[in-house]
């Protein structure tokens, strides 16, 4: 395997500290030196003038749809979308048809992950059988088999009994178990947020604390059980609060925002636009500052993107009818440079941070870092370059966005995964 040199980019690694001209060599898939000037001795060079070289993204939260959806997502499909956005890891979500809730799902997705080879694909587990929420699954079966963590995302364990138990059992194997966050009676029938434009619209709103008062039992639950929870795709700021909070009274407690709730509010949903039906919804400015200030105090560990591809038929259907879900993989570097970097909310090194570092810390494994040793996973980025999102371009078959036509910040330029060139 030849060896390659990034050569005169600016290294963005917040793991390493390093945040400056360097280049890097890489050696057999890893990082081999990160000096201001290595001569290339034969080594491949790559021309990184101008660029940003950050470790390779890492996404806690992809819906690929594989197996029962291939319409909407395959493995294969997701990882090409997910090279595009910059990502060298994405995490599948187990609400496929079969759920992830036994080896063999497991198995079938880490095969079809080997054999597209591009990106590593890990698998989240589902906390109860077929997602039902009434039966524990086998804990010892899924983590055996490599699951990173279990959740039943799509819906949440409403269940608290059987919530405390997952957590005492996922505790034996010190992993965490993510939990979507929405009190099914609270939610039942609701389409968007509870709010001034549900009302408007005459559309039956999903209220704040919906997702609140399940964060608020879970950080009891987990400081009950001394178990690890990570709550997705977090919305409003009564969540960001009561995180703070909990991660003061040094709870295991974790938690991810998507790059959609930290720059659209509810009124993105307009005219009936299905690209805005998203679960939980789009809330109120004022909870998008709070996750933003979550983010900026480090109560909110890590950006996901919930990529969550549909058909068009699908989502071309009535606002009440239309799924929730948006294709996130292609748009989440650009739209947090968009809305967090150019403002000056967060530096590239933390947003690399929340995009790399952390969530490697959740999943362990590869990547997250461009230290001497590491994975050679690494992304590279034009920070300047802007792009216009054209969701009909989108290599992901989900091709619904709320931020088709805006112009986006940040282009990725050169994906590498374990050393060589595989994107975008
Ligand atoms: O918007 C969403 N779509 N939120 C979820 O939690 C599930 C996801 C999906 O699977 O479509």
């Amino acid at each position: 395997m030849a060896k390659v040199l990034i050569k005169g980019g600016h290294v963005v690694d917040p793991a390493s500290g390093r945040d400056g001209r360097s280049d890097i060599l890489i050696d057999r898939g890893k990082i081999a030196a990160v000096q201001p000037s290595i001569p290339a001795n034969g080594a491949k060079p790559l021309d990184a003038t101008g660029k940003l070289v950050v470790p390779g993204l890492i996404d806690l939260h992809t819906h690929l749809r594989e197996p029962g959806r291939e319409d909407k997502e395959t493995v294969e499909t997701g990882c090409a979308a997910a090279l595009r956005g910059g990502f060298t890891t994405i995490c599948a979500m187990p609400n496929t048809t079969p759920a992830i809730d036994h080896r063999g799902v497991v198995d079938l997705i880490h095969q079809e992950g080997r054999r597209c080879g591009s990106v590593s694909v890990r698998v989240v587990g589902a906390i109860t059988r077929g997602r039902l929420g009434k039966e524990l699954t086998d804990f010892g079966e899924l983590f055996d088999a490599g699951c990173v963590a279990l959740s039943d995302d799509g819906d949440a364990v409403s269940d608290g009994f059987l919530m405390r138990r997952a957590l005492e059992y996922a505790k034996v194997f010190n992993r965490p178990l993510i939990q979507h966050a929405e009190d099914p009676q609270l939610a039942a029938g609701g389409v968007m947020h509870e709010g001034l434009v549900s009302t408007t619209l005459g559309l039956r709103g999903i209220p704040s604390e919906a997702e609140s008062v399940l964060v608020a039992r879970d950080i009891a639950l987990a400081e009950l059980t001394g178990g690890w929870i990570h709550f997705a795709h977090l919305s409003s700021e009564g969540s960001v609060e009561l995180i703070r909070q909990a991660k003061r009274r040094g709870l295991r407690v974790t938690c991810e925002v998507t790059p959609h709730h930290l720059s659209l509010t509810h009124e993105a949903v307009g005219e009936f636009d299905t690209s805005a039906k998203v679960n939980p919804p789009l809330r109120t400015e004022q909870d998008r500052l709070a996750l933003i200030e979550g983010l900026r105090d480090g109560t909110i560990d890590c950006i996901a993107t919930d990529h969550a591809p549909h058909t068009d038929w699908e989502k071309e259907a009535d606002f009440d009818s239309a799924p929730f879900g948006i294709s996130g993989l292609e748009t989440a570097l650009g739209v947090c440079v968009t809305t967090l970097v150019e403002p000056g909310l967060l530096t590239w090194s933390q947003l690399i941070g929340k995009l790399s570092m952390n969530p490697v810390k959740i999943v362990g494994g590869d990547g997250g870092t461009l230290s001497v040793g590491a994975a050679a996973d690494i992304a590279v980025i034009d920070p300047t370059a802007t792009w216009t999102v054209d969701p009909k371009q989108f290599i992901s078959k989900g091709r619904h966005s709320p931020f088709a036509g805006r112009t986006l910040a940040g282009v990725v330029v050169k994906v590498l995964r374990h050393g060589v060139e595989v994107g975008p």
